[in-house]
């Protein structure tokens, strides 16, 4: 029994091209949920601004495509068609085709209408959120890690924002530094943070899960670390988060614990950060993070490490060390049951 196979021709080749260029980009993103590695991916959209911006993406691509291999394809064509062989007459002489000039100026005309009239109606289409369920939450960029008010609410946190899934969030964009850019890849496009002029965009993510932000507007030595978590979840699981995160700092029940609060309450942690209930202040605009339920975040300082007793430990200890040029100081006089007390006391902080 023989088997011949069908000789591959390379225009079956070329013609896959396209499509492992789409496995490899849509290999950029992972679908588990490791915090630090997850790699956000603006092709597996989660809500419907982002939705619109893929689909738009997708458009676009595909005629770029199709563009492409049909240039490539009559230029490779002629290039073999009408080469030059040995002994063959010169060929007819001619100036210019009329036809073909008006065709190729016509066409490409009408490609880049139909692309700018799909993309004018993208962005129209997500001008205005259709839902009326909405809530407000100001983004705050400071160097370098981002700050989240909750102005109904009252509450402020850092590093994430919970948001209630199939709810539109309004999200005011403020700084008072310098340009940052918000950006959650899988629930909506990049809007710049300008100190000044207060930007506005209004994202809405609708299934659970924890997407990652990031500021994508060079903005430092460490814009790289200024991430954030955006956590959708459902209405009940966001109306008990906001009860906890209303509610004052936890009291310190171990021993370590109590002990570090005492430290921390006339610590020079107290300049620059805010435990409700224990430091006076609004708990908001100071220099760093409000704490009060710190132990109840993945992130320190703008997802450079996972909050770990560990990390926050050598964060407390050194933390130019961690990220250099951060506002924090390091503070090699604390001693090693120091900095223990105060972890225990900052991880207690749920
Ligand atoms: Cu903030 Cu880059």
């Amino acid at each position: 029994m023989s088997f011949k196979p069908k000789t591959l021709k390379w225009w079956r080749l070329a013609s896959l091209l396209p499509l492992l260029i789409a496995l490899a980009l849509a290999g950029c993103g992972q679908t588990d949920v490791n915090l630090v590695t997850h790699t956000p991916n603006i092709l597996d959209p989660k809500g419907p601004v982002a939705l619109k911006e893929s689909n738009l993406f997708w458009f676009i691509l595909v005629v770029s495509t199709t563009v492409f291999v049909v240039v490539v394809s009559a230029l490779i064509y002629s290039i073999i068609r009408f080469r030059a062989r040995p002994g063959a007459a010169e060929p007819m002489q001619f100036h210019g085709n009329t036809k073909l000039e008006i065709g190729w100026t016509i066409v490409p005309s009408l490609v880049l209408l139909g692309v700018l009239v799909m993309t004018i109606t993208t962005m129209n289409s997500i001008q205005q959120p259709a839902s009326p369920n909405t809530i407000t939450v100001n983004a705050v960029g400071h160097q370098w890690w981002w700050e989240f008010q909750y102005p109904d609410q009252h509450v402020v946190t850092a590093d994430e924002m919970w948001i209630p899934t199939g709810t539109v969030v309004h999200v005011n964009l403020i700084s008072d530094n310098v340009i940052h850019s918000f950006w959650v890849p899988q629930l909506s496009g990049k809007t710049d943070v300008i100190p000044g002029h207060d930007n506005t965009i209004w994202l809405q993510a609708d299934t659970v899960g924890w997407y990652r932000g990031e500021c994508a507007e060079f903005c430092g030595t460490q814009h790289a670390h200024m991430d954030f978590l955006v956590h959708a979840v459902s209405s009940s699981d966001y109306q008990t988060w906001i009860q906890q995160q209303q509610a004052p700092a936890a009291q310190p029940t171990s021993a370590l614990a109590q002990a570090g609060a005492q430290y921390f309450a006339s610590s020079p942690c107290i300049g620059c950060h805010m435990v409700n209930g224990v430091t006076k202040g609004s708990g908001a605009g100071l220099i760093g993070p409000n704490l009060t339920h710190f132990g109840s975040r993945q992130w320190i300082a703008g997802g450079v490490v996972d909050n770990t007793p560990q990390n926050l430990a050598a964060w407390i200890h050194d933390a130019q060390a961690v990220k250099p040029g951060s506002d924090m100081p390091a503070f090699p006089n604390l001693t090693s049951s120091q900095v223990d007390e105060l972890v225990a006391y900052l991880e207690s902080l749920k």
